[in-house]
């Protein structure tokens, strides 16, 4: 279902949870919507799905305005994280729920329900009751439910907040690649960034009632429009007067801006391992941290820390050991525009790795 949200605005009494929040979203896409708590990610979710009503704007499904249309006939289909399972039901019955509703025959119901407890791996559970189940097992009940009446769009709201990380990460890769086979138009919100990460096609950013960006997770991490996006996104230093650094100095020309510097945007080392050895500038080693796989350093340049990675083949650093640094670039921000600052003494731009 191709869906389309304009100018969308939510008031509870004088508090703007969501301020003119427009996008689109293409049939069958996977779409993340992330942002810390409180942002207004559920009251988004709640108006799509019709619980709660908009203060203005339109949503519109498949070219028709649905602000006025009740719940259950918009073709959604809804997991929570606290939309329980009905307690008294076994599998079978909550999956089934829905289809009795619209008042299914039960030939029907038994073929759609035995269909989605196979695509959902519940085979041999469906007698069980919820409390007889795992938590991960619960939340596959609960999509398997929120499929049965074949919705159009799938609203899931932080699915598996209250599941124990090692059997998240499942359930993640679990149902991208379920929703992928189904083709279905999902939304999907957390506030956990390496979920949205993971699990989306495409990230929308939502902080204080704002869309601060929407884009591919790799288009966001390499270009955050926003400072707020810039570090909720990825690790980075923020810099006050980033022309202290060398090759940086033009920022002085943007009174107030701020930088943004990403891990992997800075390299150091001694002397001979640079190829352009006269972009570097002394640094000193302030901390070491062993990371599993690389050394996290915090470097000083100045009376401003940075923070990178050094990979474990190269030589071991000590702290308070003198070291060259070299910053290739920078986010810069002011507060309504933000650019990419190449450090001007390199020849020529970063490579840019995956
Ligand atoms: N029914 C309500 N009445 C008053 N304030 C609400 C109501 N629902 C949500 N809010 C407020 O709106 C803001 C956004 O909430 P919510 O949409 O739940 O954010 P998120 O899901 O991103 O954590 C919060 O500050 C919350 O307290
Ligand atoms: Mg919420």
């Amino acid at each position: 279902m191709h869906i389309e949200v304009t100018q969308l605005n939510k008031q509870f009494g004088e508090f703007h949870a969501v301020q003119d929040v427009s996008f689109s979203i293409e049939k069958g896409r996977l779409i993340g919507l992330l942002g810390p708590s409180g942002g207004g990610k559920t009251s988004i979710l709640r108006m799509l799905a019709g619980l709660e009503t908009p203060t203005s704007g339109d949503i519109v499904f498949h070219g028709k305005r649905v602000n006025d249309l009740p719940p259950q006939e918009r073709g959604i289909g809804f997991v929570f994280q606290n939309y329980a399972l009905f307690k008294h039901m076994t599998v079978f019955e909550n999956i089934a729920f829905g289809l009795k509703v619209k008042k299914q025959s039960k030939e029907q119901i038994r073929e759609r329900v035995t269909t989605l407890v196979e695509l959902t791996g519940l085979k041999g559970f469906e007698h069980r009751l919820p409390h007889q189940l795992s938590g991960g097992q619960r939340q596959r009940v609960a999509f398997a439910r929120a499929l049965a009446p074949e919705p159009q769009l799938l609203l899931l709201d932080e699915p598996f907040a209250a599941i124990d990380a090692k059997i998240r990460q499942e359930l993640r890769t679990w149902l991208k690649e379920m929703i992928e086979r189904l083709g279905i138009t999902s939304i999907f919100v957390t506030h956990d960034q390496d979920e949205a990460i993971e699990v989306a096609d495409e990230i929308m950013i939502i902080n204080k009632g704002k869309l601060e960006q929407k884009g591919s997770p790799w288009d966001i991490y390499k270009s955050p429009q926003t400072q707020f996006v810039a570090s909720f996104i990825g690790e980075s230093t923020i810099v006050e007067d980033i022309s202290k650094l060398k090759g940086f100095e033009a920022a002085s020309a943007h009174p107030g801006v701020k930088a943004l510097i990403r891990p992997e945007y800075i390299e150091i080392g001694k002397l001979h391992e640079f190829k352009i050895a006269s972009a570097t500038e002394p640094g000193r080693i302030k901390q070491l941290h062993f990371r599993g796989s690389e050394w996290m350093v915090e470097v000083t340049v100045g009376d401003i820390t940075l923070i990178t990675y050094r990979s474990l083949e190269k030589d071991i650093l000590q702290p308070g050991e003198e070291i060259n640094v070299l910053v290739h670039r920078a986010y810069l921000f002011t507060n309504d525009e933000s650019w990419i600052m190449e450090n001007r003494l390199k020849e020529d731009p970063m490579p840019v790795h995956i």
